[in-house]
């Protein structure tokens, strides 16, 4: 399995377990499976409501000597109620305590939004505008937590040019990743240009195109990712799966890539799409299918009188969302 080298040499498979959407009651044999496949890689985050299942999973895992914890790179996400610096080591506390873990590989800020603490906001007023709390104040309160050893890396997820631009004004410590929806459909070259440019590692997330994508693109005259004919002609020269090759894909662009499955068949799948390989020809067919389009869009965000709007979250005029 290939790696993403960060500066101190440590190494980040390019190919994770995500886990978000992972139900309680599935996840801990996800991960199981997962690691006795030989993933090295699973990407988590607070809200995903399931850690203390996966905590239980590593802890089995360790114990039986499946894995060492040296070897396998495990990341979480701050969730948006704990934006404030001195919230920030608690919150991670609190999911090194869940995953049974006494550090994390890396550490992401979740979405650039702040609310309240104990909240998930249903009204305008739980929301916390960037003015109250910066993110250069939550960054300090990343950079803390890694000073204490708490996690080897930092970084953001859903972050745009601009607020990635501004971090690297506003502190020293620049982000390592930068966690975000990447797929054919969502390419997001510019940000691949600007990450390069700047050594920030890209996370694509829902490279599949998410478990919703049946439902979203139901209403548009192209069809899913997983049932798109250029990608279906691509997999069928490679006798692989149209998921293999979205994952190559991103794998093929410098990119990591955490594609969900809580099925021990599509995890293995999955797993194995790090062998296929891509021709330039093959790679060029699916750099034409961009549509700029967000299965993520951050419309759960946006409420009249918050202070949150699509434009001020992504930082771009104009948006093809999917609603
Ligand atoms: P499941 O967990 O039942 O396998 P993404 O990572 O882009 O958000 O996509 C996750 C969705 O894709 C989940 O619904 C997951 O379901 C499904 N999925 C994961 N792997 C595959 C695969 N190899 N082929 C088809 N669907 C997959």
């Amino acid at each position: 399995m290939r790696n993403l080298i960060f500066n101190n040499n440590d190494k980040m498979p390019v190919l994770g377990l995500g886990t978000w959407k992972a139900k309680a009651g599935e996840v801990y044999n996800a991960v199981l499976e997962a690691l006795n496949l030989g993933y090295r890689h699973i990407d988590c985050a607070h809200i995903y409501g399931n850690e203390s299942e996966i905590g239980e999973a590593l802890r089995y895992a360790f114990l039986k000597g499946i894995v060492n914890r040296s070897d396998v790179w495990i990341t979480s996400k701050l969730w948006c109620n704990s934006h404030k610096r001195e919230a920030v080591i608690p919150a991670l506390k609190h999911t090194l305590k869940n995953l049974q873990l006494d550090y994390l590989d890396l550490y992401l800020v979740h979405w650039p939004v702040a609310f309240s603490p104990d909240t998930y906001p249903t009204i305008p007023n739980e929301f916390i505008s960037l003015d109250e709390i910066p993110l250069s104040e939550t960054w300090e309160g990343m950079v803390d937590a890694k000073e204490e050893n708490l996690c080897r890396h930092i970084g953001v997820s859903n972050f745009s040019i601009l607020k990635l631009k501004e971090m690297m004004a506003y502190s020293a410590v620049k982000p390592e990743v930068n966690q975000i929806e990447l797929h054919p459909y969502l390419q997001q070259k510019e940000m691949l240009d600007f990450c390069n440019e700047h050594n920030i590692f890209l996370t694509a997330y829902s490279p599949l195109g998410t478990s919703e994508a049946d439902k979203i693109m139901a209403n548009k005259k192209e069809t899913t990712l997983l049932k798109h004919p250029d990608i279906i002609h691509v997999a069928s020269q490679y006798n692989c799966t149209p998921a293999q090759v979205l994952i190559q894909w991103a794998i093929a662009r410098g990119t990591s890539v955490i594609p969900k499955s809580v099925n021990p068949e599509r995890i293995k799948q999955n797993f194995e799409a790090a062998l296929v390989c891509l021709s330039e020809e093959d790679m060029n067919t699916i750099n034409q299918l961009d549509l700029n389009l967000r299965f993520v869009d951050g419309t759960f965000w946006v409420m009249e009188g918050a202070p949150y709007t699509l434009e001020n979250l992504w930082d771009e005029q104009l948006i093809q969302v999917h609603r």
